[in-house]
Parts: C-alpha cells; sequence; structure tokens
C-alpha cells in the first residue's frame, strides 16, 4: 500500500458520516433504547437482529455475525475496498481526502496476522509471475492443456511454483522473516533447513471477500501425489471458515444463488465459460461456517459437486448442513457422472444454464430410490418408509402435497396411507427465524463462562465510564482480550477497533462484545466490572492451583516446602474471592 489515511482523519469521517443516517438510508431502522434495529442487508431474515448503535458507531447483526464501522457497512453493502469506502463517504460528506502517511514503523508494529497476509499477497504475486517465466513453462503448458484461457489465468491470479523453488528466498530478500513464512505456511522447516513449501505445482491462490490472500491450493502437473497440496491452517487460514473465489463472490451483483462445486478447477472452469458466483469448499466437507457465509452473497445454494459417489455423499451431507444452518438449499445433479468442469466443456454453457435444479428433497428421493429394488414389493416398502422419514420435515402441505402424489406412483401406496405413514403433524406456527437464532444461541453457549466475564468487562470498559485504573490489561490472560483492552485504555474507539480487524471472526467477536448490554448507571456499572473481574481472578488463581497440585508429587523435596505454602495462600484467595 502506498500510504495510510491519518488516523485522525479517519476518526473525523467516521464521527462526521454518523452510522445510524448512513445506514439508515440502506435499512429501515427503528429506534429501540439507544440503538436502532431492522432487517439485515447482508442475509435473509423475516424478524429484525440488524443493530445499529449510535453512541459506539458500530452496526451487528446476530444472525449473520455481520458488523463493524460505518466504513465497512459501505464496503460490505456497496462491496468496496476499504479505500474505496473511505472515498466513497468522503464524497458524500465533500470531505477533502487527505495526504496519505508514510509510516515506516507501521509495518513492524503490524500483528503476525497482517505479516502474513502481506507475504501471501507478494507469494501470489510472484508466483503468478513465474507463471509466463522460463521456469514456469511446464505449468503454464499443463494449465494451458486444461483449457485455461489467459483472461481466466489472470482473473484467479493462477500461478506457478517451479520445480526448483526460489519463492521463500525472494521473499526473505524483500523483508520477510523466515519465521513469518513458516507462519504463512510458505515455507516448512525440515533438519534446522528451510525449504519451499510448494515445488512444481500450478497455484491457485484463496482470497477472501476483502482480497486478502488467505493460502494457496498447490496442483500436482502430472499424476502425483498427493493431487491438491494446500497451505495447513495458520493464523489467517482456516478450511472451515473460508471458500475458494469469495473475492469474486463478492463482486457479482443481483445473483439469485451461490454455485457451490467440490473443486478449484471446476470454478475456474465454469467462470471462463461465463457462469458467474460459483465458489468450492477447501478440501473438506461443507461446514455450518461456511454455510453462514455463502447466504450472504445470494438467498440460495445450489449444490453441484462431482457425479461419483463420493459427490453424491458430500450434496447429502451438504443439504443437512444448509438446511440446519437455515440456508434455502438445491441440487444441481449431473448426468453421467460428470463433474461441472466436464459438463460445461463437453456441453458448453447454454446446456448448463438449461440444467433445473431440483429440490434437496427430491434429491433425497432419488439417492433413496436407488437403494432398493423397486419392482419387488419389499423394495418399494422400504422406499416408501425411508422417504416418509425425511418428508417428515417439509414445512409447506403443498409441497408436501407434491412428494405424497410422486410417492404414490412410485410405490402404489394410496396418498392417505403414505401420509399416515409420515404422521399426521399439526400445523406448526411461523418460525422461518428459530434455526438462525437457536444456532447463535449455541454459539454463546459455547463461549465459556471465563470468556464471557472477559467480554462482559470490556464492554464495560468501550462505554469509557469506569473511573481510571479500575481495569489493567494484566487482568486477561487470553492475547486478543488483553491487546483490545489495551487499544481501549488507548482510548481507540470501538468503530476504529473494529475496522482493524483483518477479518471477519475478529469483527464477529468485537460485535459480540460491543452488543454485551451495558445500560447501567455508574454504580451498575461498577458492580459489573466487579463481579467480572473476580471470575477472572478466581479463574487464574483455579488453574495455578490445578498445575500446583499435579506438580506437587513429582516436585523434588526442597521445592515442596515452598509449594504447599504458595497452595495455602492460593486456597486463602479463593476463598475471600467467594
Ligand atoms: N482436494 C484436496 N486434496 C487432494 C484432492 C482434492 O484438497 N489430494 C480438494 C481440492 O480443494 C480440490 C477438491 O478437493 O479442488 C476436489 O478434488 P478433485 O475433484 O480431485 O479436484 P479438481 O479441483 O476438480 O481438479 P481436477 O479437475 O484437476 O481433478
Ligand atoms: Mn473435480
Amino acid at each position: 500500500m502506498a500510504g495510510r489515511y491519518p488516523q485522525e482523519w479517519l476518526e473525523e469521517l467516521r464521527q462526521r458520516a454518523d452510522i445510524v443516517s448512513v445506514i439508515g438510508s440502506y435499512v429501515q431502522l427503528k429506534k429501540n433504547g439507544h440503538r436502532y434495529v431492522g432487517l439485515c442487508p447482508f442475509h435473509n431474515e423475516k424478524s429484525p437482529s440488524f443493530y445499529v448503535d449510535g453512541q459506539k458507531q458500530v452496526y451487528h447483526c446476530f444472525g449473520c455475525k455481520a458488523g463493524g464501522s460505518v466504513i465497512q457497512f459501505v464496503m460490505d453493502i456497496e462491496r468496496l475496498t476499504f479505500p474505496e469506502a473511505v472515498e466513497f463517504l468522503a464524497n458524500q460528506l465533500h470531505m477533502p481526502l487527505p495526504e496519505l502517511q508514510n509510516d515506516p514503523a507501521y509495518e513492524k508494529r503490524r500483528s503476525l496476522k497482517e505479516r502474513i497476509y502481506l507475504a501471501n499477497k507478494a507469494a501470489a504475486r510472484l508466483y503468478h509471475q513465474h507463471l509466463w517465466q522460463e521456469d514456469g513453462a511446464d505449468i503454464l503448458a499443463y494449465v494451458k492443456k486444461r483449457g485455461l484461457s489467459d483472461a481466466v489465468i489472470r482473473r484467479f491470479g493462477i500461478g506457478a511454483a517451479p520445480a526448483r523453488p526460489n519463492i521463500g528466498s525472494t521473499l526473505m530478500s524483500e523483508g520477510f522473516t523466515k519465521e513469518e513464512l513458516i507462519a504463512a505456511g510458505l515455507m516448512l522447516e525440515r533438519d534446522g533447513r528451510v525449504f519451499d513449501m510448494f515445488r512444481n505445482r500450478a497455484m491457485f491462490p484463496i482470497i477472501d471477500a476483502y482480497g486478502n490472500v488467505l493460502g494457496f491450493g498447490g496442483r500436482a502437473i502430472g499424476d502425483v501425489q498427493p493431487k491438491y497440496l494446500n497451505t495447513s491452517d495458520t493464523p489467517v487460514f482456516n478450511k472451515r471458515y473460508n471458500v475458494f473465489a469469495a473475492n469474486l463472490l463478492r463482486r457479482a451483483r443481483g445473483l439469485q444463488r451461490v454455485i457451490l462445486v467440490e473443486g478449484y478447477m471446476d470454478v475456474v472452469s465454469l467462470s471462463q465459460f461465463g457462469v458467474e458466483g460459483v465458489a468450492a469448499t477447501l478440501g473438506t466437507a461443507l461446514t455450518p461456517e461456511q454455510a453462514k457465509l455463502l447466504s450472504r452473497y445470494a438467498p440460495e445454494v445450489w449444490l453441484s459437486y462431482d457425479g461419483d459417489s463420493a459427490g453424491q455423499h458430500a450434496i447429502l451431507r451438504g443439504l443437512d448442513i444448509l438446511e440446519e444452518a437455515g440456508v434455502p438449499v438445491k441440487v444441481l445433479d449431473f448426468p453421467g457422472g460428470l463433474d461441472p468442469d466436464e459438463f460445461i466443456r463437453q456441453e458448453g454453457l447454454e446446456a448448463f444454464e438449461a440444467l433445473k435444479p431440483i429440490s434437496g428433497v427430491y434429491y433425497r428421493m432419488l439417492r433413496e430410490k436407488e437403494k432398493h429394488d423397486m419392482s419387488a414389493e419389499e423394495g418399494r416398502t422400504e422406499y416408501a418408509k425411508a422417504c416418509a422419514g425425511f418428508l417428515r420435515r417439509v414445512k409447506e402441505p403443498v409441497e408436501l402435497e407434491n412428494y405424497v402424489k410422486r410417492l404414490s406412483m412410485e410405490t402404489g401406496f394410496d396418498r392417505e396411507v403414505l401420509l399416515q405413514q409420515i404422521g399426521v403433524r399439526p400445523a406448526a406456527p411461523e418460525k422461518a427465524d428459530v434455526p438462525r437464532r437457536e444456532s447463535f444461541r449455541k454459539k454463546a453457549k459455547e463461549v465459556s463462562q471465563v470468556d464471557w466475564a472477559a467480554r462482559t468487562l470490556l464492554a464495560v470498559l468501550s462505554t469509557g465510564r469506569l473511573p481510571e485504573g479500575s481495569v489493567s490489561p494484566e487482568e486477561f490472560d487470553d492475547p486478543a482480550y488483553r491487546g483490545l483492552c489495551e487499544a481501549m485504555l488507548d482510548g481507540e474507539s470501538p468503530a476504529a477497533l473494529m475496522e482493524r480487524q483483518p477479518d471477519d471472526e475478529g469483527r464477529a467477536v468485537i460485535g459480540d462484545i460491543l452488543s454485551i448490554n451495558t445500560d447501567l448507571d455508574d454504580e451498575g456499572l461498577m458492580q459489573m466490572a466487579q463481579d467480572c473481574l473476580k471470575k477472572l481472578r478466581r479463574e487464574r488463581l483455579e488453574k495455578e492451583m490445578d498445575k500446583l497440585q499435579k506438580s506437587l508429587s513429582t516436585l523434588p523435596e526442597e521445592q515442596r516446602a515452598a509449594a504447599t505454602q504458595r497452595a495455602f495462600q492460593l486456597a486463602q484467595q479463593l476463598t475471600e474471592l467467594r
């Protein structure tokens, strides 16, 4: 980056922009206490769980966990990069753009996470350059043989890790340390020597919605195993939380569906033929987190996996995951066991677009039918029973009627009998939002007691109404919380704090923290802080006690007396805290 906007100027921009009026021009907001609430523009919902806090100048959605400052909102809703969003707001407010600052100390202060993002971006650039150079010729030949055009190679930033790798050493000469490159998964250390992780592979950068390079998938160019080598999980990359081509999803406008495929090659190939809004998982089964992520880009997800038996199983699991997450889902099933890449190359774009997606229920029925001998009465009976099992979950009576008619034709059973097998259900009250709420509640439960205490304490701190010196960073064991505490004590605004988070995960945590209710008088706030402090201190003492007790029997004689005394002290302090 050429430079940065001065912090003070950004703070002024945030203040003047006023998050309530900016968001209010996109979303209908209603006042609710000191906050405003409305329907989240980033996912489908029927009852509002999207909150805007005018005091803290942040927004947060309890459903999909979107959240951040006014700048983040403009980035997400207008699909802009950070500098573009800043310019967009400055223009509306008639604020002249300041000179960009160059701050050499800034690079050093960046966290490891940010260094990894930089290293990955630099690596992606180098890999891409090598593809057009002599030592990338074999790999270029391979991707050309796979039918990829120059345009699509550039669109995805596909690159080459040469057979004699030199990316690591180039990056080190650009100022990255060995430790940073190992942490990024670009190099690995064995027997005291470091090597490039990727050799002789076609490189697919995995890029998130904000343009950060998270990691790479490296495809072997021959029959070498493994076929794909992926960056293992790093501080910025978790295969559960990300998808391939999120950057392009975000740019596609007015998408009616996201097509989810299995392979990187499928995404690239569909894109080359002109199909927009395609993404892939990262070599693992679809997760609930990915389901949520995808639901932010379109109202439906179409599963479009390989036509082999592994793909069919993955579709059944994927249906469960998406339905559980409350995301409407359909299936694009390919004839003849083809995968999307093979299908579109053989049949072309028109044939692809003519494919009709089928509902999850029909898909399950199709798969179930294959398991039974439908020419025998026993087979048809077993098939009807199995279908009744999942037809029970169909909410809409008219949809159910369609399925029952079909099942009746297939099995010869009367409609009434099938309905009986399915079970008479009283009409359920409207509860479209339930899955989302519950999964949020589940998430809340996963946060431990200590985490809650830490988060609540930070929420209280963020009001800026605690007397100075009431809370110090040392109260937090978790370095992430400690960092937040330091930033708050430094006077950083909640909005700035959110903006500084490099990923959705970080913003979601801060969003959770800032949405904890702190509408109390000063005395109440102080009480709340003290309760949290107690819990945190108790936890720390208990942990130490635990360790001490476990080590006691193995301690050498001369240390035992001191240890016993410490244990005694701890016990006393613990009693005082209770
Ligand atoms: N995958 C992986 N490790 C492997 C094989 C596969 O991580 N050893 C993941 C990759 O994300 C890959 C996806 O599973 O994209 C699907 O696998 P596959 O269908 O074998 O790969 P394609 O991307 O379709 O590539 P190709 O067309 O070259 O077979
Ligand atoms: Mn494939």
